[in-house]
């Protein structure tokens, strides 16, 4: 997942466009480079690493161009050097590519046996020599671009720059997301409206298989048939401000610590604070008609998801089923005539999740969309669009638009239940004021949070974790997994509690910490004895549980985590803020980019 940016600008480009990549760099960081028209000519600036390495080495470079594109990297092809860093120059082109080309293998061998010498193992080289080789034809730009979107398969967002027209920019999407700004007398390209933001809020999102030609007087757009198109110019809500960490040391520690707060705001847009109840009417569909509900996601996401399931099953006793987006694209899953799709994304831009909302689309489902971005190409090709107000996310971990998923999906699961006659005012009532509970709970775990430390201290000299949970916890389990290993590269797994015996207890040892999220509830008594099969085998225990369970296992050889009693469905959203303060400090602990891990990026816009 790379981001791209293309600037048409009045004045000098090559520091807008750093300012754009700055906003790009959750994407992906394993190189950046920026091309500018100087002089005629095209000057090209790439460093491996972070931005600010590109930063460094444009300091006392004077570049005066007014047109030029961008790049920060996410490798897909290619180890992540200087060589294979965006942009990539052939002849008289320049380019940058977020996406994968498919069949490059195919085009790099017909351009070599022309004799074109490649100097990268990226797959985005071999689409600028193609687009060379049309120029080196005859062909005018235009026409070099029509000629090439037709050759190549795969998903894409490329902008491309022409030497010697210093008044045009060409951008192609096909898959991952490809805006265009409007300036004035300026015009823009960009991976998202964020990165667009400091430079305008009227956008042009390009459909699948668009692509767009660019001067500072306008832009014309081409859909995937060649023919002209107009497409609408929304106005973005992405604040030009970039975001910053304030006065926490990572964007992950701010971004937990936000929590109360933006569940609290996420609250108020589907709950009713002073009647208690749930709020969500004139909906697209009927709860009461669906025969089943599918709800599909990758990562974090799909955890969410799979909460999601027990609230559905239980409040509404509607069926669903829960996949991982990867997975369900590909199985051509049967979908009922009355179901409803759920798809949940922050980033909404996930490649796979989006490949699968268009799978039940094509299935005739509704479809619903949980996103934090309401402009993502997620949200516009829903139906439906259930908002989380999470804010921007920075810390590739996903935290904050976590618990705000869960808020949302437990509030649909109360409306389907309240709708479909299964949840009385009774237990509607009951069930909001513990969601309304939440971010004063959430704060009274966070003041804990130097005991939490302490813990991670210790997890973070272990090889393996496991994470066990049971009922609405286990997907807790599995995120508390997901949590540690992604920031503190220390493996991790989470596992059904009642499925230790079937195997995983043959890991335990004295060496392996085992978490067991246990809060005092119906399923608690199984949960302890699974946690008394670890401690038989020495292994090192970390409960967390509510006051009652911390009492009655008071005195214990092992570390207590107390999280605030709550209704039992509403458990998630508490013990989702320990298990992240045991991956955030195990991962300080560890020494590792806490905010951008190895090897991962925010949003995963390839499959
Ligand atoms: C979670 O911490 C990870 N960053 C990752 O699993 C993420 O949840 C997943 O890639 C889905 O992203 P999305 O919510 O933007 O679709």
């Amino acid at each position: 997942m790379c981001g791209i940016v293309g600037i048409l600008g009045k004045g000098p480009v090559a520091w807008p466009l750093v300012e754009a990549l700055r906003r790009l760099e959750y994407r992906g960081y394993d190189s950046a480079g920026i091309a500018t028209i100087e002089k005629g000519r095209i000057e090209r600036v790439r460093a491996p690493g972070k931005l600010m390495h590109l930063s460094q080495k444009l300091t006392g470079l004077d570049l005066q161009g007014t047109a030029g594109i961008g790049h920060t990297r996410w490798a897909t092809h290619g180890v992540p050097n200087e060589t294979n860093a965006h942009p990539h120059i052939a002849g008289h082109v320049a380019i940058v590519h977020n996406g994968i080309i498919e069949n490059y293998r195919d085009l790099k061998a017909e351009l070599m046996a022309e004799g074109v010498v490649f100097e990268t193992q990226t797959d985005t080289e071999a689409v600028a020599h193609l687009l060379s080789r049309e120029l080196k034809a005859g062909a005018k730009p235009v026409d070099a671009v029509r000629h090439v979107l037709a050759r190549l398969e795969g998903a894409f967002a490329l902008a491309i720059l022409f030497e010697g027209d210093g008044d045009m920019l060409i951008g192609a999407r096909r898959g991952p997301p490809l805006a265009v700004g409007h300036g004035d007398g300026e015009m823009y390209l960009g991976s998202d409206a964020i990165a667009l933001a400091p430079f305008t809020n009227k956008l042009t999102y390009l459909e699948d298989g668009d692509w767009a030609v660019l001067t500072r007087g306008g832009v014309t757009i081409y859909d995937a048939s060649g023919a002209k198109v107009s497409r609408d110019i929304s106005h973005t809500q992405a604040s030009s401000m970039l975001v910053d960490k304030g006065n926490y040391r990572h964007f992950m520690a701010k971004e937990i610590a936000e929590q109360p707060e933006v569940i609290g705001h996420t609250l108020g847009d589907y709950v009713d604070f002073t009647q208690r109840k749930v709020r969500l009417e004139g909906l697209a569909f009927d709860w009461k008609q669906l025969d089943r509900l599918t709800i599909t996601a990758c990562g974090t996401a799909y955890l969410a998801g799979l909460a999601a399931k027990y609230w559905f099953e239980k409040l509404a006793r509607l069926p669903v089923e829960v996949d991982v987006a990867s997975e369900f694209r590909y199985r051509e899953a049967p979908l009922p005539k009355n179901g409803l799709a759920i798809v949940i994304s922050q980033s909404g831009e996930t490649a796979d999740t989006l490949a699968a909302l268009r799978y039940c689309k094509s299935q005739g489902q509704h479809t619903a969309a949980v996103v934090n971005v309401p402009e993502s190409t997620i949200a516009r090709e829903s139906d439906v669009v259930f908002r989380t107000f999470a804010g921007p996310e920075i810390g590739v971990a996903s935290t904050k638009a976590f618990t705000c998923q869960l808020t949302v999906l437990i509030c649909l699961a109360a409306a389907a239940g309240k709708a479909r006659g299964f949840l009385n005012a009774k237990d509607e009532e009951e069930l909001i004021s513990a969601l309304i509970e939440t971010p004063r709970h959430i704060h009274e775990i966070l003041r804990g949070e130097a005991h939490i430390k302490e813990i991670a201290r210790k997890l973070s000299a272990a090889r393996d974790v496991l994470y066990l949970g049971r009922g609405i916890n286990f997907p807790v389990a599995l995120e508390g997994a997901l949590k540690l290993k992604e920031i503190s590269y220390i493996h991790a797994e989470g596992y059904a509690a009642g499925e230790l015996k079937h195997g995983p207890i043959a890991l335990v040892d004295e060496n392996m910490p085992v978490v067991v999220i246990a809060p005092r509830d119906a399923l608690y008594d199984k949960t302890l004895s699974n946690m008394e099969e670890v401690a038989a085998r020495g292994g090192q225990i970390v409960l967390m549980t509510d006051a009652s369970g911390a009492q009655a296992n008071e005195g214990r050889n092992f570390d207590v985590i107390t999280v605030p009693k709550s209704h039992p469905l509403v458990s998630p959203l508490l013990y989702a803020i320990p298990i992240q303060l045991l991956a955030y400090h195990a991962a300080v602990f560890m020494g590792t980019d806490v905010d951008q891990p190895r090897n991962l990026a925010k949003s995963v816009t390839v499959e």
